[in-house]
C-alpha cells in the first residue's frame, strides 16, 4: 500500500499519462483525486502497521515513508552537479543515496520488518535488511536503464522520461564521464530545446547503459550473498531466484 501510495503521488509529480500499461490515475481521476487516494492508502497502510502491536516495526515503516519523501525531494533538487568537472565520485554518491531512499529503503526495510516479526536472530535480521537494501538498489539502476532502452508500449509506462523531465539518472552519469559536455546540460536539467535528443545520443554513444547494467548486476550478486547466512529452503531458493529475474527484467 505504501508503495501504491508513492506511485499515485509520482506519477503527478512527473506528469505521467500512463502506468502499467493503463492511463494513470491522474489522467483518469485528475491530480487532487491521486494524491488524496494516495493519502488514504497510507493512512489505511498506517492502521494496519499499528494493528501488528509491534513498535520496532511501526518504526521502520514510517522512517520507510519519510526516505521515500527525502528520496523524491533529492532528486528534484538533483545538486551535487558541478558542470565544469566530469562526474566525480560525489555524483554518484549523490545518485546511490537518492535511489536507497526513493527506492531501496522500502524494500529494505519491508525484509527487515518481516524478519524482525518472525523473530529471527539479529544476523539474520541484518541479512534481510542487506538483500533488501542491495535488491532495491538494482532494481532502481534497472529502472533507469530501462528508460532508456525500452519503449513505452513494452514497459507500460512512458518511456525516455527521465531526461525529458530534466533528471540525470546512472546512464546519462556514466556518460558524463566520457562527453564532458553532458554537463552542463546536466545542470541546467536538459532545458535547453534539443538538450534531451542530444543527451541521449550521447549516452546511445557511450557505454553508460551497460555500465549502468553492469552496477546493477554488483549489487544483485550482494543481494545474493546476503542470503548465506540463512538454511537451506524453498523460501530461500525463491529469495536467490528472485536476484536473477529482478536483473534479467525487460519491463
Ligand atoms: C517512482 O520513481 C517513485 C518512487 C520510487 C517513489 C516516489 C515517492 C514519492 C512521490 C514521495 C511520496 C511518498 C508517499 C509515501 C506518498 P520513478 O518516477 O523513477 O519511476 P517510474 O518510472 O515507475 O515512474
Ligand atoms: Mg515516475
Amino acid at each position: 500500500m505504501i508503495h501504491a501510495a508513492s506511485l499515485l503521488h509520482d506519477d503527478v509529480i512527473d506528469g505521467a499519462e500512463t502506468r502499467r500499461g493503463s492511463p494513470s490515475s491522474n489522467v483518469e481521476y485528475g491530480n487532487k483525486m491521486s494524491i488524496l487516494a494516495g493519502d488514504f492508502m497510507l493512512g489505511r497502510a498506517s492502521v494496519a502497521l499499528a494493528r501488528l502491536r509491534n513498535s520496532e516495526v511501526v518504526e521502520l515503516m514510517a522512517t520507510v515513508i519519510a526516505n521515500l519523501v527525502e528520496g523524491e525531494f533529492m532528486q528534484l533538487k538533483n545538486t551535487a552537479t558541478d558542470e565544469t568537472k566530469a562526474a566525480t565520485a560525489e555524483t554518484f554518491d549523490y545518485y546511490l543515496e537518492k535511489t536507497y531512499l526513493k527506492t531501496a529503503s522500502l524494500i529494505a526495510k519491508s525484509c527487515r520488518s518481516a524478519a524482525v516479526l518472525g523473530g529471527a536472530e539479529e544476523n539474520v535480521v541484518e541479512a534481510a535488511y542487506e538483500y533488501g537494501r542491495n535488491l532495491g538498489l538494482a532494481f532502481q539502476l534497472l529502472d533507469d536503464m530501462l528508460d532508456y532502452t525500452v519503449s513505452a508500449a513494452d514497459l507500460g509506462k512512458p518511456a525516455g522520461a527521465d531526461l525529458k523531465l530534466g533528471l540525470a539518472t546512472a546512464p546519462a552519469l556514466f556518460a558524463w564521464q566520457r562527453y564532458p559536455e553532458l554537463g552542463p546540460m546536466i545542470k541546467r536539467k536538459f532545458s535547453q530545446p534539443g538538450d534531451p535528443e542530444r543527451a541521449r545520443e550521447l549516452v546511445e554513444q557511450s557505454d553508460g547503459v551497460q555500465q549502468t547494467e553492469q552496477l546493477a548486476l554488483e549489487y544483485s550478486t550482494k543481494a545474493r550473498d546476503a542470503l548465506a547466512v540463512l538454511p537451506e529452503s524453498d523460501a530461500k531458493a525463491a529469495l536467490v531466484e528472485l536476484t536473477a529475474t529482478m536483473q534479467n527484467r525487460k519491463k
